[in-house]
């Protein structure tokens, strides 16, 4: 998928990279099982959310999003809808599209369009929309603007398949309106991780006929339960580092 070799992409962005590791047999599964869903229901625009932080919503709607462009006829985007805590474009290398318009500028000033907000990086397969830059609408005003149904109308009109990173849904609810405006949701789970408790209560907020399945990232590295710190986050600060207890 990545089309430049001279940039260099995380090992864990499997669908990126030139030779597939094993891990990126779970990405053809669900592009196998999202493409099966489109034949049946039309289906078009997914969304990628888990219960916590840290789960590996970012790693998989990448991953996916480069699975689903593998098939060249196929017309990809991927948006990065965590506003609160955006972080694809940072992770594929595209920093310098955080400073122009994205999707909060759109949310916050309908007169942009999705043509104005979409790009297609030269390195991939997919388009991209980024989270875009502040604007005076908190997050959650934002993703709760008709303007965001307008857009998804607007993408799926102009790309075969729409890619959706969300934020968690225990502890903003951004991620339960998003639902409301795709076609399907995949959850994520960190594999040895993600409490399964809090599995269970994740799920009580999604559209049962919405999930389309769960996806285990198995992340091996201890992570410390850190999502109560979420609530409480500006925009944009820095992620807390995963690191070992
Ligand atoms: N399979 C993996 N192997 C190694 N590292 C991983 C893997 N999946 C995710 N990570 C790392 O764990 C961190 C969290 O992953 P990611 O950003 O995908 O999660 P997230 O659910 O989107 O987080 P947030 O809730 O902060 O948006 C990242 O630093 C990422 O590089
Ligand atoms: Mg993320």
């Amino acid at each position: 998928m990545l089309m430049n070799n001279s940039l260099a992409v995380e090992e864990h962005l499997v669908s990126l990279v030139a030779a597939k590791p094993p891990e990126f047999e779970q990405y053809l599964t669900l592009r196998h099982q999202i493409d099966q869903a489109r034949r049946r229901t039309g289906l078009a625009v997914v969304a990628v959310t888990s219960a916590t932080m840290g789960d590996g919503k970012t790693t998989t709607s990448i991953n996916l999003a480069g699975a689903l462009a593998q098939n060249r006829a196929s017309k990809v985007l991927l948006i990065d809808a965590d506003l609160r805590s955006p972080s694809v474009a940072s992770r594929l290398g595209l920093e310098k599209m955080n400073e122009l318009p994205g999707l909060a500028d759109s949310l916050a000033d309908s007169s942009i369009p999705l043509a104005q907000i979409a790009r297609r990086p030269p390195e991939f397969r997919f388009s991209l929309i980024a989270a875009g830059r502040e604007t005076s609408m908190s997050p959650g005003e934002l993703v709760q603007s008709t303007q965001f149904e307008e857009l998804m109308k607007q993408a799926r009109e102009q790309f075969d398949y729409v890619v959706v990173d969300t934020t968690p849904l225990i502890p903003v609810s951004d991620a339960r309106v998003i639902q409301q405006f795709v076609d399907g949701v995949v959850m994520v789970v960190a594999a040895n991780k993600t409490p399964k408790r809090l599995v269970g209560e994740a799920l009580e907020f999604l559209i049962p006929s919405k999930v389309l399945g769960i996806v285990f990232n198995s992340d091996d590295r201890p992570l410390k339960e850190y999502y109560s710190y979420y609530s409480s986050r500006p925009r944009r600060s820095p992620a807390p580092a995963l690191s070992a207890r």
